[in-house]
């Protein structure tokens, strides 16, 4: 069964398998590069890696419209249950949550994660366990020599990497990721979006791992 992948921009995603869909991290609103406006997603879930405003983007607005599920963690869940949200599905890096559409597990992630001045517990990875295609979103993370065994555990077929330096990996450092993870796809994220970031994929080249640059906005029908 395939399923459609469609890049918003920076490091958000819609996964769909034509009856339920994901989004994770809508960074739209202040995305000067993103095609979608919040009103534009119909969702299930929404999952975020972690609380950064470039992450947790249009969450309670998408929310809110669809009646979604949050996917995020422990503290992330708390804040928007305090916030009136009722749906939601907290966890932490190690575990699973069970879901229609297959499972979302948590990874760690090296990076820092707060929101409204409020610390929101651990950064994460989120690995999506959608029809018969496992999806790897690295979340905003430096190198780390686990994305190995993230890699043999899960084995994903696509890995969604951040690239753009200065908060997280570069493009040669993002390349050893892909290399550790070993998916058959590696989509590079979290780029171009800020002139603080680099502006172009330029030197992401894992060795053995096909690239799939998805510009905001684009759609792609993997088939497993
Ligand atoms: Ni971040
Ligand atoms: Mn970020």
């Amino acid at each position: 069964m395939a399923i459609e992948i469609t890049f918003l921009g920076h490091a958000g995603f819609v996964l769909s398998d034509g009856r339920t869909a994901l989004v994770i991290d809508p960074f739209l609103s202040g995305n000067e590069l993103a095609k979608h406006r919040p009103e534009d997603l119909s969702c299930d879930y929404v999952a975020l890696t972690h609380g950064h405003p470039d992450h947790f983007g249009d969450t309670e607005a998408i929310v809110r419209q669809n009646d979604a599920t949050i996917i995020s963690v422990f503290e992330i869940c708390n804040y928007l249950g305090e916030r009136g949200f009722s749906k939601l599905e907290p966890g932490n890096p190690g575990g699973t949550i069970r879901t229609d559409f297959g499972w979302v597990a948590f990874t760690h992630a090296f990076h820092s994660s707060s929101y409204d001045g409020r610390y929101m517990g651990m950064p994460t990875g989120l690995v999506v366990r959608m029809g018969d295609t496992t999806f790897y979103h690295c979340g905003d993370t430096g190198l780390f020599g686990d994305m190995q065994l993230i890699g043999e555990i899960y084995k994903p077929d696509i890995a969604a990497i951040p690239i753009g330096d200065r908060f997280t990996m570069d493009a040669e450092l993002g390349s050893k990721a892909a290399e550790l993870i070993k998916p058959r796809v590696a989509i590079p994220i979290h780029y171009k979006t800020f002139p603080m970031l680099a502006q172009d994929a330029t030197g992401f080249a894992p060795k053995g791992v096909e690239v799939k640059e998805l510009a905001p906005g684009e759609a792609w029908r993997y088939e497993p």
